[in-house]
Formats: C-alpha cells, sequence, structure tokens
C-alpha cells in the first residue's frame, strides 16, 4: 500500500527497522517507487535517519512522560520519537505537535490525546553521553577507553553528505577532502552513466594507498561488488578481484562494465589459501561497521560487545591469506570500516606478532586522525566514515 505522507512512510520503515529491516535498502527502495517530489523524499529520510541515529536519546526524553512505554503499540512509539526528534530539531510547535498528533489518530485513536499531551510537554534534561550520544554503553565506554574521549561519535548522527568518487576528468563538481572524490549535491541518477561512482573518500582513501602502477597487478581481496577495484582499474592495474559472494560480484561486474573497466571476478572463501601472488595486495575485511553508524543508523543497536573480537579472529585467518598471497618487496594494505580496538590495533599487533617478515610502514592519512599506532583510525568528521588503514611491507626475512 503507498504510504500518504513522508510521516506515514517514516513510520512503517521505522517498524520494518524493528523487526530486522535495513534502514538505508528500505528507504532507497521504498523512494524509487514514489512519484513524490525531492521536497518529500528529503523529509522521509530526514525523519527516518534521525530518529534512528538519536534513539536512545530520544527514549530518554520521552521516559518522564510515559509510565510504560513498551506497552504503546509500536507505531505510536515510533510517532512519539519522531514529534520528539522534530522538536530536538528545533520545530516549531505548531507545525511539528498536530502532523503526528493527526498520524496518531488514524493508527491509535485513543491514544491521540497522549501524543498530544507528551510532545507538548517535552524538555531537555541533562544526559550521560552514551545516552546523548545514542550509543550502546559497552560502545561508548570501550571507545573512550581507547580513544581517551567519545565526542567524535557526534558525527555520526549529522547529515550523510554524498560522496561520489570520479574515474574520469569531471566539470562543475565540488571537490571532496581527496583526489578524484567530489560532492555530489543533485538527486539520484545513473552514476555509472557519468563515469561516477557513489563511495565515501575515506573508503577510496584504502584503495589509493595501494597506489598502483599502471599495468601492475593488485589483488583486492573481499572486494564485494569492487568499489575499492573500479578505482584500482581506473588508475591502469591489472585488478583481481575475491570475494566469497557472487551475488555482489555480478553486480560489480555489471557495473565495472558500464564503467568501462576491466576488473577479473574470482569467487572464493578466503581463509582458503590463494593460488596466486602480487605486489600489491589490498584486504577490506568484513567487519563490524561501527565506522558506517551514519549511513546504517540501526547497525549501533544491533552488535553485541563480543562482535568485535569474534570479527578480528576472522580477519586474521583473512590476513593469513592475504600475507601469503603478498610477494616479497610487495604491499599488503589491511582496512576496516570499524573504530573498535580488536580489530585495527588488535588484529595488527597479534598479526605481526607471527610474522616477523612484515612491517609496518606510516600512513600519511590526509583526514582528521583519531589515533595512531601500528595504523591509523580515521575520525567520523565532516562526511568522513571511520576507518582503520595498515600498510604493510613484506621483508626479505630470513631466520
Ligand atoms: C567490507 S566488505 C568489502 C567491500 C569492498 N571491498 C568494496 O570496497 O566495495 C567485506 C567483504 O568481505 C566478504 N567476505 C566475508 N567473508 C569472506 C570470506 N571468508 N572470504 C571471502 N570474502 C569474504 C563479504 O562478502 C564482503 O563483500
Amino acid at each position: 500500500m503507498r504510504p500518504e505522507s513522508p510521516r506515514a512512510l517514516a513510520v512503517g520503515i521505522l517498524l520494518e527497522v524493528e523487526r530486522g529491516g535495513r534502514a538505508q535498502l528500505l528507504l532507497d527502495r521504498a523512494l524509487d517507487r514514489l512519484p513524490w517530489p525531492e521536497r518529500d523524499k528529503a523529509y522521509a529520510t530526514h525523519l527516518v535517519y534521525g530518529a534512528l541515529r538519536r534513539l536512545r536519546f530520544l527514549d530518554f526524553l520521552l521516559e518522564p512522560h510515559l509510565k510504560r512505554p513498551h506497552r504503546l503499540p509500536p507505531r505510536v512509539r515510533w510517532i512519539l520519537r519522531l514529534g520528539a526528534w522534530e522538536w530536538l530539531w528545533g520545530k516549531a510547535d505548531h507545525a511539528r505537535v498536530s502532523p503526528w498528533v493527526e498520524e496518531a489518530k488514524r493508527v491509535s485513536p485513543r491514544l491521540a490525546g497522549l501524543v498530544n499531551a507528551v510532545l507538548r510537554r517535552l524538555h531537555l534534561r541533562e544526559a550521560p553521553e552514551c545516552v546523548r550520544l545514542s550509543l550502546p554503553d559497552w560502545l561508548c565506554l570501550a571507545w573512550r577507553d581507547f580513544f581517551g574521549q567519545v565526542a567524535f561519535a557526534q558525527g555520526f548522527n549529522e547529515p550523510a553528505p554524498l560522496f561520489v568518487t570520479a574515474y574520469r576528468p569531471v566539470e562543475g563538481l565540488r571537490p571532496g577532502p581527496i583526489p578524484d572524490s567530489y560532492l555530489w549535491e543533485g538527486g539520484k541518477t545513473d552514476f555509472s552513466a557519468l563515469g561516477l561512482q557513489p563511495q565515501n573518500p575515506a573508503s577510496l582513501f584504502a584503495a589509493q594507498l595501494l597506489d598502483p602502477a599502471p599495468g601492475e597487478k593488485v589483488l583486492d581481496l573481499c572486494g564485494g561488488a569492487g568499489l575499492k577495484a573500479f578505482y584500482l582499474a581506473a588508475k591502469g592495474a591489472e585488478v583481481v578481484s575475491y570475494d566469497l559472494n557472487p551475488k555482489r560480484q555480478e553486480a560489480g561486474e555489471r557495473t565495472a562494465r558500464k564503467l568501462g573497466l576491466r576488473v577479473a571476478y574470482r569467487t572464493q572463501d578466503l581463509t582458503e589459501p590463494l593460488s596466486e601472488k602480487a605486489k600489491k595486495v589490498l584486504l577490506d575485511a568484513p567487519c563490524t561497521g561501527t565506522g558506517t553508524f551514519r549511513s546504517h543508523p540501526e547497525l549501533r543497536y544491533r552488535l553485541v560487545a563480543e562482535d568485535p573480537r569474534r570479527m578480528a579472529e576472522l580477519q586474521l585467518r583473512l590476513l593469513e591469506t592475504a600475507a601469503r598471497a603478498t610477494e616479497e618487496g610487495g604491499m599488503l594494505i589491511y582496512s576496516v570500516c570499524t573504530l573498535t580496538e580488536e580489530e585495527g590495533e588488535g588484529v595488527a599487533q597479534a598479526f605481526l606478532g607471527r610474522h616477523p617478515e612484515f612491517v609496518p610502514e606510516p600512513t600519511a592519512c590526509p583526514f582528521p586522525v583519531l589515533r595512531s599506532g601500528l595504523g591509523v583510525y580515521v575520525a567520523p568528521e565532516g562526511g568522513l566514515d571511520g576507518f582503520y588503514y595498515l600498510r604493510l611491507r613484506k621483508v626479505n626475512f630470513k631466520t
């Protein structure tokens, strides 16, 4: 059924997210089908992302006004959270309260009075930092311990600009923070037809670190649909992209064709050894994705405290494969779009402890850095995703 308004759409999507769906996917799919003006689409997006990015804080603000929030019908709960989000955003009462009361009347008329009363009584309360940032306590405390502060996580709660990577010269686009990255300020379009690909600059930089020469062979491990492979191929490298997931690779192959780029795709479980080697190897490993909370706002409520350690075990196994596939004298880049200690420095320390034939090389990072050690953690500022990069050189090591 077609939603009648951006508000109704937002409530419907948030209910699906609560049942396990992914906001970005649900929203993209719904908005693609609706003949709404861009303004309405942008409003629905603002509501969904805003409510999810600040969910813990919104519940905290609503708490004094609700006796048993868990007993409310889920739709009404989301109406209250969305109304609270608009209040926090600074929307005036007259424009904010009655549309949500009307929405409540449609779904649960007997609770419309409650919605009206609660939304008019909201007031700011002093909240603990982890609540204000809408982070789960386990992650917030781990970050505070490891980085000495957690204020950087506010960056995850700001709207996300759309960055694109350009594979050929472009004009008229605002440059992003690194070469070949630009800001896309228009609506959705057929990006590959323009020689562009939506990509966060922090993700692009992992590929730039490899710095391949034209014609040089590159192994793109855990390449997925191939965002990093496209860039490397556009720089003239001979790219072989490996991943476990053939569906992602098929999508990558289609995009590569549209972009006019050549990437060889091979499907393999990379916990098993590879049958080829190269001087340049990139492992963009699967991870908990805590650096992508801005575009995947629901993820923070789904992760559990054991996830980083569990992922680090897999990452180390993948790194073993990548290490064996790196030729002597060659370079191995390990990157993850997450900011946990376990999956960054933890993996680096464990790996280097077992592999004296690899030495870490400094990474001149063009972004704000949260912490550097063996590798570098990128701060999620200015629309950047949080990332960890480790650059390794395989040296001639004889025992
Ligand atoms: C961070 S994503 C890669 C994103 C990709 N490099 C890009 O830039 O578009 C991690 C990838 O690891 C793949 N993966 C997970 N476990 C794997 C395994 N055991 N062997 C090979 N690939 C694996 C997933 O299918 C996923 O595509």
